[in-house]
């Protein structure tokens, strides 16, 4: 809009006439004046019509949440009326003029308040007007903070920027897939990454070193409250490195992130305390400690890192899986126990733990091809079934691939406990229900009998 002024920047503007452009937040009749609050993305401010405004009527007329453009004028508020504490406190809006943009019907809730005691599967479903309430604004325009800090850091120490496939094939990384048919190929699929990790091990072969990519991620897991169906990943390798390596620089990068964005919060160790996993387990009996000294303090970060996980672990059906995944190299002196105790194996693998969240995890790898086929036999894999789904992997380490390791970071959870939400929903614009269900767009659906029939698919009732 032509001229516009942004609600942000009219305490510059007292004595000027402007025009803004925004929804009306909550509006307050007293006698025949109209006082409403009016928001744009940059905030809200306080606007008044008087009796003999042109905008009387109007104003008398219209409701929250309608859009309008506003002519007026940016005024001082009387001294008794200031309030300190406000955005605008000390300004208010005169409006002469009001142009309906659009009606709105009104909201199944309200928007002008925390809707956090709202019933969750209807915000979820009209996710577009819980968006527009204060706090989760808020924690969505946090977040593009944080992975701007965190972008901008990885380019700052020399990370490439390189995108990575969505429609690829499995990757073991613990979790069921999400299968997509291929019409062309029936009866073949693509399968969704669970994580970038193949692809990122391929570019460290492919000569890049440091490769980073704020990732989508897709695991067909059941949902938790710090777990979605799909997620975002910081993720990042590197050639010619150490665990050490590794571990310093994510720490330095987490320590200038809350330096930066978040300054108000305190970290409670540093450097961050490393506990082995044997020694979590045995402390606190899990791998994610909450280390925090004060649990009431929701400025208090605790940040821990797991080291020498196990490699291997019994499964549910009595094989054996590995701990962190099959790409994870062994400790090199436990790397003989893989021909007498696997089990008993420790690997280069690490976790970073904040205030009993798991908030990243990574490995050194496996960079050859001999080492890497004894882990998938470990695995219990055949070797037609290791060439199948890993030839690639396989025929890549005999080309000159580098020693590498790196790391991937959740970003919901991270930006979940950097604003104190109980849930990784809440930092989610458009996020799935507990049942991972898309209530908004009405997702998963069913698809329709000639896509069904394109793809060569028979549904079975
Ligand atoms: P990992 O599986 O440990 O490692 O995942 C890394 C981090 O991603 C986050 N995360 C999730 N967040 C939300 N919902 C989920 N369903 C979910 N699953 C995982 C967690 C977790 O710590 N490729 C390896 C990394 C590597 O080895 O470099 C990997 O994905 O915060």
């Amino acid at each position: 809009m032509i001229n516009r002024t942004y609600i942000k920047d009219l305490s510059g503007k007292v004595g000027e006439s402007v025009i803004l452009a925004g929804w009306v937040d909550i509006r307050r009749d007293q006698g025949k004046m109209v006082f409403f609050d009016f928001r744009d993305m940059t905030g809200k401010v306080q606007c008044i019509v008087l009796p003999a405004s042109e905008a009387i009527t109007l104003a008398k007329e219209m409701r929250p949440e309608w859009v309008l453009r506003l002519e007026g004028k940016v005024n001082k508020r009387p001294e008794k009326n200031i309030n300190k504490d406000q955005q605008n406190g000390d300004i208010e809006f005169s409006v002469n003029l009001i142009e309906v943009l659009n009606k709105a019907e009104t909201p199944p809730f309200t928007v002008n308040e925390d809707t956090s005691g709202i019933t969750e599967d209807l915000r979820l479903k009209y996710r577009y007007l819980d968006l527009r309430s204060t706090r989760m604004q808020n924690n969505i325009r946090m977040r593009d903070k944080i992975v701007t800090f965190f972008r901008d850091h990885m380019h700052a120490n020399g990370f490439l920027d390189i995108e990575t496939p969505i429609m690829t094939k499995g990757t073991p990384e613990g979790s069921r897939e999400y299968l997509v048919p291929s019409r062309i190929y029936p009866g073949n699929f693509y399968v969704l990454p669970q994580s970038p990790q193949q692809f990122k091990q391929l570019a460290m072969v492919a000569g890049f070193e440091k490769y980073f990519q704020i990732a989508k991620c897709m695991r067909d897991e059941d949902t938790r409250g710090d777990r979605q169906p799909e997620f975002t990943q910081l993720d990042y390798e590197i050639s010619f490195t150490t665990q050490e390596e590794v571990i310093s620089y994510t720490e330095d990068m987490f320590i200038k992130m809350v330096q930066t964005v978040y300054p108000e919060k305190k970290i409670q160790q540093m450097p961050f305390p490393r506990l082995t996993y044997k020694e979590s387990m045995e402390k606190y009996g899990n791998d994610k400690p909450d280390l925090r000294e004060d649990k009431n303090d929701p400025n208090l970060l605790a940040f821990c890192w797991i080291v020498d996980f196990p490699m291997f672990e019994k499964d549910s059906e009595g094989g054996v899986q590995a701990v962190h995944h099959p790409f994870t190299s062994p400790k090199a002196e436990d790397a003989h126990l893989l021909e007498t105790d696997p089990l008993s194996a420790r690997a280069n693998a690490y976790d970073i733990v904040l205030n009993g969240y798991e908030l990243g995890g990574g490995s050194i790898r496996i960079h050859q091809r001999e080492l890497q086929n004894k882990v998938f036999e470990l695995l219990g894999l055949s070797p037609e079934l290791i060439e199948a789904r890993f030839g690639h992997m396989l025929t890549a380490f005999e080309y000159g691939a580098p020693p590498h390791g790196g790391c991937a970071q959740g970003i919901d959870r991270i930006v979940m406990l950097m604003q104190n939400e109980p849930n990784i929903r809440e930092v989610i614009t458009f996020p799935k229900t507990g049942e991972g269900r898309d209530l908004m767009m009405n997702a998963p659906s069913e698809a329709s009998e000639k896509t069904l029939k394109e793809l060569k698919i028979q549904i079975k009732k």
